[in-house]
């Protein structure tokens, strides 16, 4: 097997995140004791039509008797309604405390899978099995979970840290080119804020990883879940170091609200918050070198933004991001490619020069 990365938390817990094909998902199972015969498998209709009855056989050619609980592919699918779903299932099939939980999908699939396992008989085993660019590289890694509320997107949710991560890059290879490209956002993020050696390798291979050429897609994937692991880690509960993975995320949320969610992907507006972030950080650190990175980012192609779409208005949109703390904003921003630091009191005309560069409106 590949070697694993991995996560080490406080008082003793951990799991690896490890990669390669599903085939060899008993196996891994059977390494970190868990035991059939059932199991849950949550994923959504997408996932099951493409690769569902695969890991049904997978399993129970290991003697596994897996229950599937499928859900409706989409954001809205991060509910109450579907979380009610997931438990009933459950709880129907006869569930124990060491029954576990597979989330097999993208970030819905694991928000609400996982935050399921997690109120599930106080916490059943959660293996994560992520689909997706984002799930693979971002949101199966570090224990978050949870659902969204009218009032807000994430609001409902725990910290509840999976037994597994198990990546199989070649599942990818059915993915939406938009959903695809959006998904890099977040690798390019965990380049710029930890490891600048990776941003030049991606710099270098953008094209292959693009036409997703599968040595290089692995190597991506890999290098980029390593850092999220790596900040997980040293701050599981994010009191502190976590934050830097909000790097471009202000300006993100801010479009994203001011857009209608769903305008544009989540990858993309965080495309365009890293530009904007990119400019901040080249203004508030003007001795590092910068220029590599924005021409990069500069040349993504994302969606134009509608012209009506103002700094003005997107700067009342920030204010309201739940992630600003007291009366002031908080950027993550670069003191240099591959290192990050947060700074609040930015001043106002800076933050509306860097929406400008941003927007492509410089
Ligand atoms: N928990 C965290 O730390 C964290 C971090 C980042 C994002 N998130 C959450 O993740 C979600 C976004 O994740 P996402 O982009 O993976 O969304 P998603 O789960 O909706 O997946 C995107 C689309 O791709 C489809 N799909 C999934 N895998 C596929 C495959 N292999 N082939 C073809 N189609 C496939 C899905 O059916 C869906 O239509 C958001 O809800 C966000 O809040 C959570
Ligand atoms: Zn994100």
């Amino acid at each position: 097997m590949n070697e694993a990365i991995r996560i080490d938390l406080p008082d003793g817990r951990g799991y690896n995140i490890q990669a390669g094909p599903i085939d060899w998902l008993p196996d891994a199972l059977a390494e970190i004791g868990l035991q059939g015969p059932g199991c849950i498998i949550v994923t959504d209709k997408n996932v099951d039509d493409l690769y569902g009855s695969r890991l049904r056989s997978i399993l129970h050619e290991s003697g596994w008797d897996p229950s599937t609980v499928v859900l409706p592919p989409g954001e809205e699918t991060k509910s109450d309604q579907y979380l009610r779903r997931i438990q009933d299932r459950a709880l129907s099939a006869g569930i124990d405390r060491r029954t576990p939980l597979l989330a097999f999908g993208g970030g819905v699939t694991g928000d609400v899978g996982g935050f399921a396992a997690a109120t599930l008989l106080r916490g059943i085993p959660l293996v994560q099995i992520p689909t997706t660019v984002i799930a693979q590289v971002d949101s199966a890694i570090g224990g978050k979970t949870g659902i969204n509320h009218a009032v807000g997107k994430n609001l409902i949710g725990a910290f509840y840290q999976p037994r597994l991560v198990h990546v199989d890059t070649s599942l990818l290879a059915t993915l939406p080119d938009r959903e695809y490209r959006s998904g890099l956002a977040e690798a390019v993020k965990h380049a710029l804020i930890a490891d600048v050696d990776l941003f030049e390798w991606i710099r270098r291979n953008w094209n292959s990883i693009l036409e997703r050429e599968q040595t290089v897609t692995a190597e991506l994937v890999r290098r980029a879940a390593a850092i999220k692991a790596s900040v997980v880690s040293r701050d599981e509960l994010e009191t502190g170091l976590r934050e830097i993975l909000n790097f471009g995320h202000t300006f993100a949320h801010a479009l994203e609200l001011a857009l209608g969610y769903g305008t544009l992907t989540h990858g993309e507006a965080v495309f365009i918050g890293m530009r904007a972030a990119t400019f901040l950080s080249s203004h508030l650190y003007p001795d590092a070198n910068f220029e590599r990175v924005r021409a990069f980012l500069a040349r993504i192609d994302v969606p134009i933004v509608p012209g009506s779409v103002t700094p003005g208005r997107l700067g009342d949109a920030m204010k309201s991001d739940k992630k600003k703390r007291g009366s002031e904003l908080r950027f993550v921003v670069l003191e240099a490619p591959g290192s990050a630091t947060v700074v609040s009191g930015v001043d106002a005309s800076l933050v509306e020069a860097a929406w400008r560069e941003g927007l492509g409106r410089s």
